[in-house]
């Protein structure tokens, strides 16, 4: 499969592997090793997570097939996050839920995570959602010593907005090389909101969360997703192409700011229909029906 700079040392798999819901999957680790080993034959060699996921359990799950097979880690790359506090039984003394970038909170929030991961180092840090209170000189010093001790390599966000992603790459050393944002025919905001125009002006590749909007693409309840579903179906059927999901991929990765969509499926044969949308050739007025089926209405 052909991969995604990121930049002129740093690639993704064209798909990424989202692991959110990996403690859902209640595989055994057998099965899970199989899983992977299955992803980086198909060449889906970068896995998403984040310090959170599962109540702050999913980490430990990777890590533990990583320590079972010691081969897989110089064949995948590990995107994790950090920045959110959960309320959980995990943090007992914490009452809501917030968001935490100061230097102290990053650096252990990354310890947390290495030692989780059972790993050296994290190819990629996103910080997962921008905050209004946020102070980017903490966050600057912060991927510093991490770059510096090597428990880093590259740093990127997520859900920022472009004047949020200039203010903090104004501050930090290393350049953000990316942000993962929600892009999904439920999901035009990033067309809209200058993310898209932004992303094409700085070369930056997003990446694509729930590019399935979470299986509901595919299980419509209101009128808006039947309409979309049934213009997906009608593209499928001009395509040749089956599932439909397919086509829900090939939408994503036919634009041209080479968006990176990470598919949360835990299963390989749904996964595949995703790599398998890499053959897809849809023409820009397919492009175009499932974009003006997804908003609604007429292009003025
Ligand atoms: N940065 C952020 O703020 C953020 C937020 C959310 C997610 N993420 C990342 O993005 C990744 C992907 O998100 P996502 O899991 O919501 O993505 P998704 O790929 O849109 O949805 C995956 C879900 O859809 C279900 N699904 C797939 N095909 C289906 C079908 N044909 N019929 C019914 N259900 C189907 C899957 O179930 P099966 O497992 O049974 O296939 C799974 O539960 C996450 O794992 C995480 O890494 C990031």
């Amino acid at each position: 499969m052909n991969r995604v700079d990121l930049t002129k040392d740093f690639s993704l798999s064209r798909i990424v592997h989202g692991q959110m819901r990996l403690a859902q999957w209640n595989m055994s680790a057998g099965d899970l090793l199989k899983m992977i080993e299955e992803l980086i034959e198909l060449g889906v060699t970068s896995f998403d997570h984040a310090d959170i996921y599962g109540n702050y359990s999913c980490e430990a799950i990777l890590g533990e097939i990583l320590n079972l097979e010691k081969s897989l880690r110089n064949k995948i790359e590990i995107i994790t996050k950090c920045g959110i506090k959960l309320v959980s039984d995990k943090f007992p003394e914490r009452k809501i839920k917030y968001y935490d970038y100061s230097f102290d909170h990053i650096i252990s929030s990354v310890n947390n995570s290495l030692s989780n991961l059972r790993t050296d180092r994290i190819d990629l840090l996103l910080l997962h959602r921008p905050a209004p209170f946020f102070d980017p000189e903490e966050v600057a010093k912060a991927f510093t010593l991490l770059k510096k001790e090597g428990k880093v390599l590259h740093f990127g966000v997520s859900n920022f907005t472009p004047g949020q992603f200039e203010m903090l790459d104004s501050y930090v050393e290393e350049p953000l090389v990316t942000n993962q944002v929600e892009i999904s025919p439920y999901c035009l905001e990033h067309f809209e909101n200058g993310n898209m125009d932004f992303f094409l002006r700085k070369k930056i590749k997003p990446m694509a969360w729930s590019p399935l909007a979470k299986g509901r693409i595919l299980n419509p309840n209101g009128e808006n997703g039947k309409r979309i579903l049934h213009v997906l179906n009608e593209v499928a059927e001009e395509l040749g192409v089956s599932p439909v999901e397919k086509i829900v991929y090939a939408w994503l990765l036919r634009h041209p700011a080479k968006i990176i969509p990470v598919a949360g499926s835990g299963r390989i044969e749904r996964i595949r229909y995703a790599v398998d949308a890499l053959d897809i050739d849809m023409s820009l007025e397919q492009w175009y029906k499932i974009f003006i089926a997804a908003r609604g209405n007429e292009l003025p």
